[in-house]
């Protein structure tokens, strides 16, 4: 993660900037960004009596050189006002343009707005998820002009690698979603998407964190739903124990159908992709498990929350979902942020939002989250 280190022996202090929000619980700051076409927030903390300047990872942006030198800037004035030198920081500019990845954006701000069927022109959808850097997805596109074909991934290097790929080979029927996988499904329309491929998702898997694994009973029924009439999941693994405990979610937990003959067959064709590469050198046996959807899902949208929000409670958990403020930073003029928590206790988002005097949480350009069902009813179970 992009970030910087001070060292100092001066102890973090208030700031007189207006642009710095403290936290006095935790002798923290976090400053509010917005550089071109991108906003986040940069966290600063204490660590081994050296201060650390980084990047908040969950307002998920693109890792320009114009983000990597605002958080250069700030970590310099810090340094500076605090009497201390940077003594190391993975902030240097890389020249690398990252404005032709964001022709493949859907930004999840206008997901949440408009729902990602009202985005995309087509009504033959495709989804790839963890599409990593988009070689599967580049050939699949290419043969099925017809189709529209959306990535799903959530980290920023294979992104690039693959929107440059699309860029190279000029491909108009792809988009990129960056972000979590596990929170988008909700936002497409029911019975919409023909397929849903996940090639390879979790080559470090354990049984233990399988609540926590992309491919879990929640995201499986979340799947289930989106898949047309007649759609599929198509797995491939070189791990039988996450494909032995997909099958048996899916089994359990949908109404998804086998097609195989054997639930977990052996794969021998080619997606020709970075990790298939990477196995097949190793010798790996590869595994491919596809279920099909045969009976429709009923069509309930889900419901839309306006800001701002009058928030009553800081901490709710209930029939497992969870709201809870995490922190509360106030600058030099009293305005607060918040660090909130909320959606499924097993698999909660994060996210900041602005908080008035009157204890209305509203939205900052920093406030990136997916408005999928559990985060909706979670934020209004704060209200209640
Ligand atoms: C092992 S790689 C496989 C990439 C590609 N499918 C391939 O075959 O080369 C797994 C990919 O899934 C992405 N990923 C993991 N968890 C994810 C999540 N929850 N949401 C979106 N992408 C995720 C990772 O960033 C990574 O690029």
């Amino acid at each position: 993660m992009p970030h910087a280190v001070i060292e100092t022996h001066t102890p973090i202090i208030a700031l007189d900037n207006k642009s710095v929000f403290f936290s006095k619980k935790f002798r923290l700051f976090v400053v509010p960004i917005s550089v071109k076409c991108e906003d986040f927030i940069i966290k600063v903390y204490q660590n081994h009596g050296k201060i650390v300047v980084k990047l908040d990872k969950t307002t998920y942006p693109f890792i320009t050189d114009d983000v990597k030198s605002a958080i250069l800037g700030f970590a310099e004035y810090l340094a500076n006002k605090l009497n201390g030198r940077i003594v190391s920081h993975n902030l240097n500019r890389t020249y690398r343009d990252c404005v032709f990845a964001k022709n493949y954006l859907l930004d999840v701000r206008s997901i949440n707005e408009m729902g990602v069927n009202n985005l995309l022109k087509s009504n033959r959808i495709r989804l790839e998820v963890g599409m990593g850097r988009g070689e599967f997805l580049l050939e699949t596109a290419k043969s099925n002009p017809e189709v529209e074909f959306i990535g799903v991934e959530i980290a920023n290097e294979p992104i690039l690698k693959a929107a440059f790929r699309f860029t190279r080979e000029g491909l108009s029927n792809v988009k990129i979603i960056k972000h979590d996988a596990r929170y988008i499904f909700d936002l497409f329309d029911a019975n919409s998407v023909e397929c849903v491929y996940v090639n390879f998702p979790e080559p470090w898997f354990k049984f233990k964190k399988v609540k926590h694994t992309l491919l879990n009973v929640d995201t499986l029924k979340k799947i289930e739903r989106v898949l047309k009439k007649g759609g599929n999941i198509e797995l491939l693994t070189d791990n039988l124990a996450y494909a032995v405990s997909v099958v048996t979610a899916l089994e359990t937990h949908t109404t998804l159908k086998n097609t195989q003959n054997r639930c977990i067959d052996i794969f021998k064709g080619s997606v020709d992709t970075y990790f298939e590469r990477r196995w097949k050198k190793r010798e790996r046996t590869i595994y491919r498990v596809v279920y099909e959807k045969n009976i429709e899902s009923e069509a309930v949208g889900i419901d839309k929350i306006t800001f701002p929000l009058n928030v009553k409670r800081d901490y709710v958990l209930e029939n497992g979902l969870i709201f809870k403020i995490l922190d509360v930073f106030e600058n030099s003029s009293d305005q607060r942020i918040v660090e909130v928590t909320f959606g499924r206790s097993t698999n909660p988002q994060h996210s900041y939002f602005g908080l008035t005097n009157s204890d209305e949480l509203f939205l900052i350009p920093q406030s990136i989250f997916v408005a999928d069902e559990d985060a909706l009813k979670s934020l209004e179970l704060a209200t209640i």
